[in-house]
């Protein structure tokens, strides 16, 4: 289980589930022996999930003049090329062993660090602006 923090936002709460979600299916398809292309696309579906639920926490952040902006945008920027680049590499050398450990740990410790600090807070802001 993957141990983060509700947000002041629902959408963004309701895209974190999905997220933990579609991690752990990735997970078990892995650990399954499933067939790469169901992985394929089970990646691909992470992907687009992480770069709409990021575009859509951006339109909120750019609608409520939340300042600190560029650097949050920053981190999904990074996160998303990152993410790209380790997808490539899946489907270039089917190394099952480096895409699990990335799902398991290093896919872990972003999500749970970046819903504690930049969107808890963010959230937090955009909520506090709503109600003004
Ligand atoms: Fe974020």
């Amino acid at each position: 289980m993957l141990n983060y923090p509700r947000v002041a936002i629902d959408f963004m709460n309701n895209d974190h589930a999905e997220f933990v979600a579609l991690r752990k299916y990735l997970l078990d398809l892995l650990h399954s022996g499933a067939d790469h292309t169901q992985v394929d696309t089970m990646l691909d579906n992470l992907l687009e999930h992480t770069r709409l639920h990021f575009a859509e926490e951006e339109k909120e952040m750019l609608a409520a003049n939340f300042t600190p902006y560029p650097v949050h945008k920053g981190e999904h920027d990074k996160v998303l090329a990152d993410m790209a680049a380790r997808i490539e590499s899946w489907k270039a050398a089917r190394n099952v062993t480096a895409l699990s450990d990335w799902l398991e740990h290093a896919i872990r410790d972003w999500f749970v660090n970046h819903v504690s600090s930049m969107d808890f807070v963010t959230a937090a802001y955009i909520q506090s602006r709503g109600q003004s």
